[in-house]
């Protein structure tokens, strides 16, 4: 196992692991997710679906990793279940379809920090411009790129582990006085009320879908990210109260940002919830607006300083992502851990030049794919993006298949038992017993099953 690199103890895992899912699906992601949900029947949808749905299969995914010390794909035939590894392989292609657009959302986070630096606010409504200056955006995503592929070249348990420690907490610091300041700001409530007050009459199958997808996207899972994390992780360390705490803290920061950002969102718009700029733009377009108001030394301060941290959150979650393909080549095919990440990070950066494209400077990636019995055209980042969820889900739904039903419940609670010996018998083993044998598949797979018809082919089965 040494020469696979390890963590070096529980916290160090639970802060890679948080960094993988605390990211730009919390900050970015999740406020534009649940304007499109509606408000607050998104976040409550989004919350339940975390605990019951989601919980159980990052437990599933860490005790594989760590039981096989194998990443994604050789997890599966090291449990000797060979066919099964299509279900890494999925899980590789996922990480290659998100990391090529995520990539370039985070360019534009360290771009906005630079623009920031030098006192342009007006960034924020100069959104468009900015993102379809194919320039600058190329060149941040070749920045970041870069810095990604040098931090996985080192080993997960490097630099990253240590530089977490201090960065994430400062970012919640930060998020929370913003959420502070946002309260004293004109027509906070009604931003507020959106975000916190269901009304459950807005629910429909698109809703419950979405709060579903922002969920396994947000928590890492069902893609592997988790397993080859799990891989790393020492036997003594207790899994499932692991993932309670990553959990916890991926939902706990995506909570607050939203926190921040509708009372903000309202304050622009001078109250009015109905026609707010909503999409891949929402935090891009409101954040600078606000930060001006802050005045122009400590509006800079904040601004960037902010920016920062967002880029850096994106790090540890491109980190992440490139782990899964990297560790794939070096475990399985034997390939040197700096050339596997080369190859691995030139194909991704590639595979996202379309998305960088897509939003403005090339009308054909702009508007690359109208979805049948859809109104307009979805530009191509955000059809890598869904693309991307539904693998999530349905990988989601076959590990959890695979691991109660093929490799076995009474295999998979003796890995869970070890660094947790009072497993055996507790109330959490009998739900997780129930999630993950019964619940978690049949919930994934109906609702799999339905986004994709109702997403892509227009036909909703139910509402
Ligand atoms: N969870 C990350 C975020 O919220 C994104 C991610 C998805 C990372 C899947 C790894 C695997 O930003």
């Amino acid at each position: 196992m040494a020469s696979r690199g390890a963590f070096s103890n529980k916290l160090g895992f639970i802060l890679a692991a948080a960094g993988s899912a605390v990211g730009l699906g919390n900050i970015w992601k999740f406020p534009f997710e649940v304007e499109a949900g509606g408000g607050a029947a998104f976040v409550m949808l989004y919350l339940v679906f975390c605990f019951v749905l989601c919980f159980p299969v990052m437990v599933t995914e860490i005790a594989i990793g760590r039981k096989t010390e194998k990443n994604a794909v050789g997890a599966f035939t090291d449990l000797g279940f060979k066919k099964w590894k299509v279900v890494g392989m999925l899980g590789i292609l996922a990480g290659v379809v998100i990391l090529s657009f995520y990539n370039v959302v985070a360019g534009w986070a360290f771009g906005y920090f630079i623009e920031m630096i030098q006192g342009n606010f007006d960034i924020g409504s100069n959104f468009g411009g900015f993102v379809s200056d194919i320039g600058k955006v190329g060149l941040y995503g070749i920045i970041f790129m870069l810095v990604t592929a040098y931090i996985v070249s080192r080993g997960v348990s490097g630099g990253i582990e240590r530089a977490a420690k201090i960065l994430m907490p400062t970012l919640i610091i930060m998020i929370l006085g913003l959420v502070l300041y946002s309260f004293t700001l004109p027509n906070a409530m009604t931003g507020v009320k959106y975000y916190l007050v269901p009304d459950f009459s807005e629910l429909n199958l698109r809703v419950i879908g979405g709060a579903l997808r922002q969920a396994f996207f947000s928590l890492s899972l069902g893609m592997g990210a988790l397993i080859t994390y799990g891989s790393y992780l020492s036997k003594k360390e207790n899994i499932v109260s692991s993932a309670a705490y990553i959990t916890m803290f991926d939902v706990g920061i995506a909570f607050i940002a939203g926190l921040m950002m509708f009372p903000l969102v309202s304050y622009n718009s001078g109250g009015d919830m109905s026609n707010i700029q909503g999409g891949a733009g929402l935090i891009f377009v409101t954040l600078p607006q606000v930060f001006q108001s802050l005045g122009p030394v400590l509006g800079i301060v904040v601004g960037s300083f902010f920016f920062l941290l967002l880029s850096f959150a994106a790090l540890t979650s491109t980190v992440s992502l490139l782990e899964v393909p990297v560790s794939y080549a070096v475990d399985e095919y034997g390939i040197k851990r700096n050339r596997a990440v080369i190859v691995t990070s030139i194909i991704i950066f590639v595979a996202g030049i379309p998305s960088m494209l897509g939003n403005g400077y090339s009308a054909f990636f702009s508007n690359f794919i109208t979805y049948i019995g859809a109104e307009s055209p979805t530009d191509f980042m955000t059809f890598f993006g869904h693309l991307a969820d539904i693998l999530l889900l349905l990988g989601g739904c076959l590990i959890v298949f695979f691991a109660a039903h093929i490799w076995k419940t009474k295999n998979l609670n003796a890995e869970l038992s070890e660094g947790y010996p009072a497993y055996e018998g507790s109330f959490v083993q009998k739900f997780l017993d129930f999630t993950i044998s019964y619940f978690c598949p049949v919930v994934l797979g109906v609702l799999f099953v339905l986004v994709v018809l109702s997403n892509f082919f227009g036909i909703s089965l139910i509402n």
